[in-house]
C-alpha cells in the first residue's frame, strides 16, 4: 500500500526525542507499516521494512530500538540505520538504507508530503 499524500502520521509532541515509533495502517486486505523518527526539530519517515531480509524493525512489543540517540536498530539481526535519513550505519544492511517516505510538518503534526 502506498502512503497517500496528506495522511496524518503522528503529532510531533507524541514522538520520543530522540526516538521513533511504528505507525500501522490497514485498509481492507492492504497493510502499510511506517517508522516515524524524531531528533529535535528533524522528523522523517520510512517504510518499516529492513533491507537485509525484509523484516519489520521493531521489537515484538512494538517498540523501536534506538541506540546512542542516533541509530535505529533492526531487532531481527541487528542492522543499524541513521535516525535522520535511514542510511545504513552498520550490521547486515550492507550499505542499503531504509526507504524514505517524504513528510511535511504542519500545525505540530507530521503528514505524508
Ligand atoms: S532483517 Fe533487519 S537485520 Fe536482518
Amino acid at each position: 500500500m502506498t502512503p497517500r499524500s496528506g495522511l496524518l502520521l503522528a503529532r510531533v509532541d507524541a514522538l520520543p526525542d530522540p526516538g521513533a515509533i511504528v505507525v500501522d495502517f490497514v485498509e481492507g486486505e492492504k497493510r502499510l507499516s511506517l517508522i516515524v523518527t524524531r531528533r529535535g526539530a528533524h522528523v522523517a519517515a520510512f517504510f518499516n521494512r529492513c533491507p537485509h531480509a525484509g523484516y519489520p524493525l521493531e521489537r515484538p512489543d512494538g517498540r523501536m530500538v534506538v541506540q546512542e540517540g542516533r541509530y535505529l536498530v533492526c531487532t531481527a539481526h541487528g542492522a543499524s540505520f541513521v535516525l535522520d535519513d535511514g542510511a545504513c550505519a552498520g550490521g547486515p544492511c550492507n550499505g542499503e538504507g531504509l526507504t524514505r517516505v517524504a513528510v511535511t510538518v504542519r500545525d505540530g503534526a507530521v503528514f505524508v508530503a
